[in-house]
């Protein structure tokens, strides 16, 4: 049945080959191989980005319910769409793994820009699914700070800067405050205080919750957000006192940059562009300096198959593994820059190594592992060789010097190692067993929603 209904929609569409899928005004972000990059790969926001093709029946018919999550998303996360049966994408839609038609997944900035966290989205395709799901992904840079840590929250990185804290009864940081903290990466901290931080609240005379303050920097006064706890009004209280990063959203220079006829498909959304942002400077994505080479980042392990493939397997061999939290830390970039670092000199010098991994903390066994090996930092360099039963812990700094040293006592095999504890290695046929229930489940859930 649905497929008759999908196949007269598909015939309908075929005839008007003008139209496309997304409308001019649809809320959903239109993206191709061109700028996919930059809109969606290097954006410093979340993305869920729905491979489709304009033929597809099932396509069609989440196209109301996409619709309705990127007005739900607006200003908080990009809701785009690459039209996979036009030419000029489909090597995109190849790399990206696509295979039927929709495909949905959740991109999110990763350690490194341009280097982005990929996952595929399986849940069920409806507004409140898909929003629920992205909200959830959205990264959070907002420093939870306590009366203990204000002071540090309130000189790091100089005095003179300034910065913005949220005083609320909330425990959680909300996705807008996770947004907001996205647009100013780098420009204005956010902090979030607890109402029970009562030092805190006495020294900022907060007697509602909640209240949004800036502290302009330097010796300047705390000024108190007055309006709603809205994206745009909040965004645009904050500008005053620092710009928002450019986030690469279609803008009026990528118009100009376009000859208008040409490009049919990409685009038509670009003044209903949904988040939230500043002006971005023209040209501010054009000029970029030209990127000093860097090494290829080393893989990323995401999931609890892959990781026992790979590293923690009963039969895996030495292989080396950065263990890092999910949001942006400098510490975690700088270790994976060493390590990518480390990596490409030994492929110049031809020299073999083992493999290195990085285990962000969305895989679902990093919680045992470091709870396994009783590692206390945020960012932690391990070796384990599952077959022999050792592992070694790497506690030096994160300069090249440091680990490749590391590396090598190990590659001689000197130093003392440590055994492995009960419970680190997995069959990967028994985390692969778990997962594709888990997906088929999904798959299932999915089906229902059509
Ligand atoms: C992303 O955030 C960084 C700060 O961490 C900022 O320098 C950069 O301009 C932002 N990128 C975009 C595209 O907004």
């Amino acid at each position: 049945m649905h497929y008759s209904s999908s196949l007269i929609s598909g015939l309908a569409l075929l005839g008007s080959a003008q139209a496309a899928f997304y409308s001019k005004n649809s809320p959903v972000l239109q993206v191709g191989a061109k700028n996919y990059d930059r809109l969606i790969a290097k954006s410093n926001h979340t993305s869920i980005v729905e491979f489709y093709a304009p033929w597809c029946g099932h396509c069609q018919n989440l196209k109301p319910a996409y619709e309705k999550a990127a007005t739900n998303l607006a200003g908080l996360a990009h809701v785009a769409a690459v039209d996979c049966d036009d030419d000029a994408n489909k090597a995109l839609c190849s790399t990206m793994g696509v295979r039927g038609f929709p495909t949905l997944k959740i991109v999110r900035p990763g350690k490194k820009t341009g280097a982005p966290m990929v996952e595929d989205y399986n849940g069920a395709r409806t507004a409140t699914g898909i929003v629920e799901a992205v909200v959830d992904k959205i990264n959070n840079h907002v420093k939870r700070v306590t009366d203990k840590d204000l002071s540090d929250f309130l000189s790091e990185g100089g005095e003179e800067r300034p910065r913005a804290l949220l005083f609320t009864e909330k425990g959680t940081t909300s996705a807008l405050l996770r947004s907001i903290a996205i647009d100013f990466l780098g420009v204005i901290p956010v902090g979030q205080v607890r109402s029970k931080e009562s030092a805190a609240v006495e020294k900022f005379g907060i007697t509602s919750f909640p209240t949004l303050v800036v502290l302009p920097g330097g010796d300047k006064e705390a000024v108190a957000y007055i309006g709603d706890m809205k994206k745009a009004p909040i965004v645009e209280f904050l500008s005053q006192f620092g710009s928002p990063n450019p986030d690469p959203a279609p803008s009026k220079s990528d118009k100009k940059a376009k000859k208008p006829k040409a490009k049919k498909s990409e685009e038509p959304a670009a003044a209903e562009e949904p988040v939230v942002v500043a002006e971005p400077e023209p040209e501010a994505s054009e000029q970029q300096p030209p990127a000093k080479a860097q090494p290829p980042p080393i893989a990323t392990l995401m999931t609890a198959d892959e990781l026992a493939k790979e590293c923690l397997g009963p039969k895996t061999g030495t292989c080396v593994l950065a263990l890092v939290p999910e949001e942006k830390h400098e510490g975690a970039d700088a270790l994976l820059e060493t390590l990518a670092d480390l990596v490409q000199r030994n492929v110049q010098a031809n020299r073999a190594l083992f493999p290195l991994y990085a285990v962000p903390a969305v895989n679902p066994r990093h919680g045992a592992l470091v709870g396994g090996l009783k590692l206390a930092g945020e960012v932690e360099l391990v070796a384990v060789n599952a077959k022999r039963g050792w592992w070694r812990h790497y506690e030096g700094d994160y300069s090249l010097t440091s680990v490749a040293e590391w590396v090598d006592a190990i590659r001689l095999s000197e130093g003392a190692k440590s055994k492995l504890p009960e419970g680190i290695v997995v069959e990967a046929e028994s985390a692969e067993t778990q997962e594709s229930a888990k997906a088929e489940e999904a798959t299932q859930e999915a089906h229902d929603e059509l």
